[in-house]
């Protein structure tokens, strides 16, 4: 999963964690489609924890600068953690079937980078031009 200069907020800290996720999210694809399972299972479960991290980080400063759209970008995440947690159960269940690896790539990595390139990106211009 490539980081690409147009990812970036601009927000060191932001930026950092996302690259962290790219990082772990790498991890997890090396190993997914393999017989591993149990590396697999540990790698979503370390990104679960990472993401709820990272995600609460980031609302933290939404709300500390009174971004206008705090609510609406919360429930982008609420919804992110409900698919990726049913993507997860699913993975425990059947193991590294050619869907899961599919809606592992579909959900973890799409949705990723859209939500920095679309609504990350939107927060950071907002963060930018604060007084
Ligand atoms: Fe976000």
């Amino acid at each position: 999963m490539l980081w690409t200069k147009n990812l970036e907020t601009g927000i060191p800290t932001i930026d950092d964690q996302h690259k962290e996720l790219f990082r772990q999210i790498d991890a997890l694809l090396a190993v997914s489609g393999s017989d591993k399972e149990r590396q697999v299972a540990e790698a979503l479960e370390f990104l679960d924890k990472y993401i709820v991290r990272h995600f609460g980080d980031e609302q933290k400063m939404h709300t500390q600068s009174r971004y206008p759209k705090a609510a609406e970008h919360k429930g982008y995440h609420d919804n992110y953690v409900v698919t990726f947690r049913q993507l997860k159960e699913k993975y425990n269940r059947e193991g590294p079937t050619v869907g899961n690896n599919m809606a592992v790539n579909k959900s973890v990595v799409s949705w990723l980078k859209e939500h920095i390139l679309v609504h990350d990106k939107d927060f950071a211009d907002f963060y930018r031009k604060r007084a």
